[in-house]
């Protein structure tokens, strides 16, 4: 009997998750099928709906992204801390006909930074770039890393404000620092030692006007997009900063959700590596 999982998203001929969990499933000698739906932009839930009834009885759990993170995070009967502080959900588990949400994306991009690429969070100087919500889903899990510094910079410079004073007021961030908010003009003069770019400004192939002088020696640049050079990394390169893409965050936030629903961690660096390849 296999276990039946999907991920849901519009677009989602683009994702490489069923890639990524086979690979996991292989590895680990777990008997699950993965597939991708596209959900109907209005349908997200009827589309949960009829996978479930469809899977008579299998449908263990399944993953959301763009755009239906929100609405699953208002799906899920249940939700964890991580996902109440994203205030979205990515992760799906369908536990005796209750739906239960969870959310992978920080811990995944926390778990890239530390093992993938050997930038610890704790004690460094962070800038996070966007205050949306690929932004909101990592704040609390790098805070929880206890850097020296968050700022949070956005183009919209209110929109960071409320988001920082946000999870300044989290019961859980009552120890560590508290996340600032700025505008982009304000880091002037300000250096930082990981700069994490999660605004959509490489989609649209614009650039961020950082002023110079926001890359510490030594800086490592993540950029949350992957599968394209975009302006941030190539600007950030030529600042002398050590540049990284969201892929290995993609495929780490895979394998928390595949921890979540099987309770084993698979080995991502091959599965990287796999991914690179192609
Ligand atoms: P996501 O879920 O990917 O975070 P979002 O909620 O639409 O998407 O947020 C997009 C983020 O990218 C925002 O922080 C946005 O800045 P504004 O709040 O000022 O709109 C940021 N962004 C998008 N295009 C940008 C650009 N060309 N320059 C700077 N920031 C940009």
């Amino acid at each position: 009997m296999t276990d039946r999982y999907a991920v849901f998203g519009n677009p989602i001929g683009h994702s490489k998750s069923p890639r990524i969990h086979a690979l996991f499933a292989a590895q680990t000698g777990q008997d699950i099928s993965y597939q991708a739906i596209l959900a109907d932009k209005h349908g997200f839930a009827a589309a949960v709906d009829t996978f479930i009834a469809a899977s008579t009885g299998l449908a263990r759990g399944a993953n959301v992204t763009v755009p239906f993170k929100e609405e699953a995070f208002r799906l899920a009967v249940q939700r964890t801390s991580r996902a109440e502080a994203a205030g979205a959900v990515n992760t799906l588990s369908f536990e005796a006909g209750r739906i239960i949400g969870d959310n992978t994306d920080g811990a995944g991009l926390v778990r890239d930074l530390k093992h993938n690429l050997g930038c610890d969070p704790a004690g460094r100087r962070i800038l996070l770039l966007g205050a949306g919500g690929a932004a909101r889903g990592v704040i609390l899990p790098l805070l929880l890393e206890g850097p020296a510094k968050l700022m949070i910079a956005n183009r919209t410079e209110e929109t960071a404000a409320r988001l920082a004073l946000e999870f300044a007021r989290l019961p859980g961030c009552a120890v560590g620092v508290k996340p600032e908010g700025a505008g982009f003009p304000q880091l002037a003069g300000c250096a930082f030692d990981l700069v994490i770019n999660a605004t959509s400004a490489g989609l649209s192939g614009a650039a961020l006007p950082l002023p110079a002088g926001t890359y510490a020696p030594r800086c490592v640049a993540y950029e949350m997009l992957y599968g394209r050079e975009t302006a941030f990394m190539t600007h950030a390169r030529a600042a002398g900063a050590r540049v990284a893409d969201g892929m290995g965050m993609l495929v780490e936030q895979a394998a928390e959700a595949f921890f979540v629903w099987r309770g084993i961690r698979p080995h991502t660096a091959p599965v990287l590596a796999a991914l690179k390849e192609k």
